[in-house]
C-alpha cells in the first residue's frame, strides 16, 4: 500500500438509482415506494426544455411533501453549458427541503464543473443555515469527462459517487452506436471463424472504478436502454459488479429488482469469504501467511477481498 491509505467510500447501500422525469410527477410516489436504494428525479434530458420550470416546481414540491423513507434523494439538474442549471441549483437549495441529500451533475468535464457548482452550494448553504450538507454525485459522459476522471473524483469533499452514462458517452466519443450499454453488435473479435463478443464500456468503466477507488466515491453503472432485456441487464450489471462498481441505475422500475439482485452478494459469495477468512485464521494460527482453500492459493490479500464482500452485505443488510 501506499503511504497514502485508500478512503472508505460513503458506507450506504447505492445497488439501484431509479430516474424519473420531473415532468411525470405521478412518477413520484411509486418511485418512493420502489426497492431503489437512490431515487433521482431529473430536470435534465428526459425534460423537454419547454418543460423546465414546471419540472423543477414538481421536483421542488416533491421534496416537502412525499415520504422518502431511508432512500438517498438526488435531483439531476441541468448541464453547465444551460441557461437552466444555476436556477436548479438555487431553487432546489433555497425552496426544496433538508430531506435532499444530493445533486446529480450530469456531463462533467472537468474538476471546475464541479468547482463552480460547489461555490454556489456553499454560498447558499451559509447563506440560508441548511442544517445539511448537499452531497454530490456526478456522471462521467462525454470524452472530456473520461479524460479528466481522476481530477474530477477529487474536486470536491461533497462528492459521493460517480456513474457512466453510456450514451452521451458513445455520442461524444463518435461510437458507431444507438444503444444505450450493453453488447453491441459490432464489437466481437474474430477466430477460427467464430465471433466473441467484448465489452466497448470496459475501458471506461474501469477508469472512473479506479478514479472513485483512489478518492472514496462509490462507482455506478448508468443506464441500460432496451427495457424488455432482463437478461442483457444482467449481463451487464455482472460485468460492471466484477469490475467493482456498486450498482447500476434503473430507467424502468422492472429494472430495480434486476440491480438489487446482481448488487447484493449472494449468500453462497457471502458464505465462501466467510470460509477464506475462517481458513486464513486457522493458517495465522500455524505461523503461516498462505494457505490453500478448495485446491485455490489464498493469501493476505484473499482477507482483503473476502472482508470487502463480507462488509458490503452487512451494510446492505444492516
Ligand atoms: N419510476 C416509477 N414508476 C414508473 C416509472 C419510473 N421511472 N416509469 C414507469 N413507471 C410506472 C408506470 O406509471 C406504470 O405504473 P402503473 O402500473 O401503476 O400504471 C408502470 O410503471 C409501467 O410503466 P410503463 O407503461 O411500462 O412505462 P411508461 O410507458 O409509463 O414509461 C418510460 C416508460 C421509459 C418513459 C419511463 O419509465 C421513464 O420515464 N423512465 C425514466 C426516464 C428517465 O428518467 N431518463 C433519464 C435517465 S436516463
Ligand atoms: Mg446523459
Amino acid at each position: 500500500m501506499s503511504f497514502r491509505l485508500q478512503p472508505a467510500p460513503p458506507a450506504r447501500p447505492n445497488r439501484c438509482q431509479l430516474f424519473g422525469p420531473g415532468s411525470r410527477q405521478a412518477l413520484f410516489a411509486k418511485m418512493a415506494a420502489s426497492e431503489a436504494d437512490v431515487i433521482n428525479l431529473d430536470l435534465e434530458d428526459s425534460v423537454a426544455p419547454s418543460d423546465k420550470d414546471t419540472a423543477r416546481e414538481n421536483v421542488i414540491t416533491a421534496t416537502h411533501d412525499i415520504d422518502w423513507g431511508r432512500k438517498t434523494l438526488s435531483v439531476r439538474i441541468n448541464g453547465l453549458d444551460t441557461p437552466f442549471w444555476y436556477r436548479d441549483v438555487v431553487d432546489l437549495l433555497e425552496k426544496g427541503s433538508d430531506r435532499l441529500d444530493q445533486i446529480m451533475i450530469p456531463k462533467a468535464g472537468c474538476a471546475a464543473d464541479i468547482y463552480a457548482v460547489d461555490a454556489l452550494v456553499s454560498a447558499i448553504e451559509a447563506a440560508k443555515g441548511r442544517p445539511r450538507r448537499i452531497s454530490f454525485e456526478v456522471i462521467i459522459e462525454s470524452a472530456a469527462g473520461i479524460a479528466h476522471v481522476e481530477e474530477i473524483a477529487a474536486a470536491s469533499p461533497r462528492l459521493q459517487a460517480m456513474s457512466l452514462g453510456a450514451a452521451d458517452f458513445a455520442a461524444s466519443m463518435g461510437m458507431a452506436t444507438t444503444g444505450i450499454g450493453g453488447t453491441q453488435e459490432d464489437y466481437y473479435m474474430l477466430h477460427d471463424g467464430a465471433r466473441y463478443w467484448a465489452d466497448p464500456w470496459h475501458w471506461a468503466q474501469s477508469a472512473i472504478v479506479a478514479a472513485c477507488r483512489t478518492h472514496g466515491i462509490l462507482p455506478v453503472d448508468g443506464p441500460f436502454g432496451d427495457i424488455s432485456d432482463d437478461e442483457g441487464y444482467r449481463a451487464q450489471a455482472r460485468r460492471s459488479a466484477t469490475l467493482g462498481m456498486v450498482g447500476k441505475w434503473a430507467i424502468h422500475p422492472r429494472q430495480v429488482a434486476l440491480a438489487n439482485e446482481i448488487f447484493t452478494p449472494s449468500d453462497a459469495a457471502v458464505a465462501e469469504a466467510r470460509e477464506i477468512l475462517a481458513a486464513m485464521e486457522e493458517a495465522k494460527s500455524r505461523g503461516e501467511g498462505a494457505t490453500v482453500y478448495k485446491g485455490r492459493l489464498v493469501d493476505i490479500a484473499s482477507i482483503k477481498q473476502a472482508e470487502g464482500i463480507v462488509r458490503q452485505a452487512e451494510m446492505i443488510a444492516g
